[in-house]
């Protein structure tokens, strides 16, 4: 895919080296809360959502990169990730994945695509609806309890 049909989201300078940020920009006509590592010329774009319970991964404290540890981190229940495919190694959703963006660096700017490379996303996606339906089935219970 070329860079003209991607979108910009920054400059590579923008982030700082072995840093992370977060983003808010729309993809495809979809806003997107995204967050972006970088380990050198390397960039890494993940969507902010823990494949735990779907908070944002910065929730608490906006920071994601763990300094020492070099993993991405929810703030909320300490779920740790690896930088470089947003798997799980760590905490309560080991084992998943954070969504991946397509990425790619031209010229000094970070330039991402839709997601696509979301290897645990039917997985998320099925723990995320068995919560709204178990809320629902609780908010019903509630009325008619
Ligand atoms: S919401 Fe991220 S580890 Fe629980």
């Amino acid at each position: 895919m070329s860079a003209e049909s991607l979108t910009r989201l920054c400059a590579v300078s923008d982030i700082a080296d072995n840093g992370s940020a977060e983003f808010d920009i729309e993809l495809g006509g979809v806003r997107r809360f995204l967050l972006a590592v970088r380990d050198g010329d390397e960039v890494f774009v993940y969507l902010d959502y823990c494949p735990h319970m779907g908070y944002p991964m910065g929730f608490v404290n906006m920071r994601f990169l763990g300094t020492y540890s070099k993993k991405i981190h929810c703030a909320v229940h300490g779920g740790h990730f690896m930088p470089r495919d947003g798997v799980c190694v760590g905490g309560p959703p080991s084992g998943d994945y954070l969504g991946r963006f397509e990425t790619r660096v031209e010229n000094g700017d970070v330039y991402v695509g839709e997601d696509l490379t979301w290897p645990g996303r039917d997985a998320v996606l099925a723990k995320r609806q068995a919560l709204i339906d178990a809320y629902l089935a609780q908010q019903k219970a509630r009325e008619h309890g």
